[in-house]
């Protein structure tokens, strides 16, 4: 694939929905992205990474395919200057105890739509087991598990308008659920902070400009196919998601580490990164995922936000991405993690793969160490688990895009 607009330097990339500080920072940085500094290409103490150094920009797109023949189902938006190595954060698994608590909260109140291939987890007499939350291209993977996990952070969502959310929000009767609204000082745009039965913490936040930055779609159980599928399409049979998609998942992490992060993901994943300094001294990384276009905003981001608070330990989520646009780009990115002494398998988890074999027969790998490239020690537990877009399960794989 061909990467014409790659020299535009925007290191820049924030999804479309921030937070308040970065909002702020990329609003009065804007003008200036394509003339931001853009940090030389790491040269890293493990290796990792078949590249060589420069002072532009990216040098060498390590993941990028060889092909152009992907390009048709890749249509460019005006305006984007940039593509990260990272092509959609698709869910996001959170362990919950029961189903008492995470069924109204994600398809009552957030509006998410029930995935047909967990749906009959929902069934009366079936063993309470994992249920798929779908919004727009996005999932939320909830299998039983305890104790619940919490992701330390914030997951930012995108929803057409907040009308319907705040409608749900007055009829919604949880003593554990509490909302707030509020409103983003820098760009005047309203948000519903909302934390769930355990702690974790939604921004939702009704999308801005045209277009949808995540155009694939999850399947959800339709609207009306009762006949198919009973009780469970009349409760929660849906036309559309109400939420559109996860915007972004925001990650504490530990004074002093967001840079490093980020030239973690740039060396392992050849992501598109930035880091910026706040307003109170502390940092934050922002991985983009997904195009990035003139003003230096990214379909979706992963972002880490350095915290003096207390991190609890690790508890064992984890989000999935898919990696590039063929099949040759996720192998590359497998090629890296090996390199880095990063790929792990997880035993809870069938898919088992430290080999580049096992990688093309799964289509998926996972790590969970985000490694400090220059000593080689962790900074963080994350469990990744880094699909193709060869595998079964990409949402792009059915979609006529555009
Ligand atoms: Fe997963």
């Amino acid at each position: 694939m061909q990467y014409p607009l790659l020299s535009v330097a925007v290191t820049l990339a924030v999804s479309f929905s921030q937070t308040a500080e970065v909002c702020a920072w990329l609003s009065s940085h804007a003008q200036n992205a394509a003339n931001l500094y853009r940090r030389p290409f790491p040269v890293s103490k493990l290796g990792v990474g078949d590249r060589q150094g420069s002072t532009t920009g990216r040098c060498v797109r390590v993941l990028a395919s060889s092909t152009d023949s992907t390009e048709a189902s890749f249509p460019r938006r005006k305006g984007i200057v940039d593509r990260s190595t990272l092509t959609l954060l698709e869910h996001i698994n959170l362990n919950a105890p029961s189903h008492e608590h995470i069924v109204p909260f994600y398809f009552g109140l957030l509006g998410c739509g029930l995935d047909p291939r967990k749906a009959a987890n929902l069934s009366p007499n079936a063993p309470k087991q994992t249920l798929w939350a779908n919004c727009g291209a996005s999932q939320f993977h909830l299998p039983y598990g305890d104790p619940a996990q919490t992701l330390p952070g914030q997951i930012g969502l995108r929803f057409e308008s907040l009308e319907g959310l705040k409608n749900r929000l007055d009829d919604f009767r949880s003593s554990y659920v509490t909302a707030e609204h509020g409103k983003d000082k820098a760009l005047g745009q309203d948000y519903i902070r909302i934390v769930d039965h355990y702690g974790n913490v939604f921004m939702c936040r009704a999308k801005s400009g045209s277009g949808d930055p995540t155009r694939w779609r999850q399947p959800i159980i339709p609207l009306n196919a009762k006949e198919e599928w009973g009780e469970i399409a009349t409760n929660y049979g849906r036309l559309e998601t109400e939420c559109k998609g996860i915007d972004y998942v925001e990650f504490d992490c530990p004074k002093g580490t967001a840079s490093k992060i980020a030239l973690f993901y740039e060396s392992v994943l050849d992501a598109t990164t930035s880091t910026h300094r706040l307003g109170d001294g502390s940092s934050i990384a922002i991985v983009a995922v997904g195009n990035v276009d003139e003003t230096g905003r990214s379909d979706q981001s992963i972002l880490f936000r350095e915290t003096d608070k207390t991190i609890p330990e690790y508890d064992g989520h984890h989000i999935a991405l898919y990696v590039g646009e063929a099949q040759a780009d996720f192998e590359q990115a497998f090629k890296n993690a090996l390199v880095a002494d990063v790929v792990w398998c997880n035993p809870r988890f069938q898919d088992q793969v430290d080999s580049l074999e096992e990688a093309r027969k799964e289509r998926q790998f996972r790590f969970k160490d985000i490694l400090d490239m220059d000593t080689g020690e962790r900074i963080m537990e994350l469990e990744h688990e880094l699909r193709s877009v060869e595998h079964p399960a990409w949402p792009g794989r059915s979609i006529d895009c555009e």
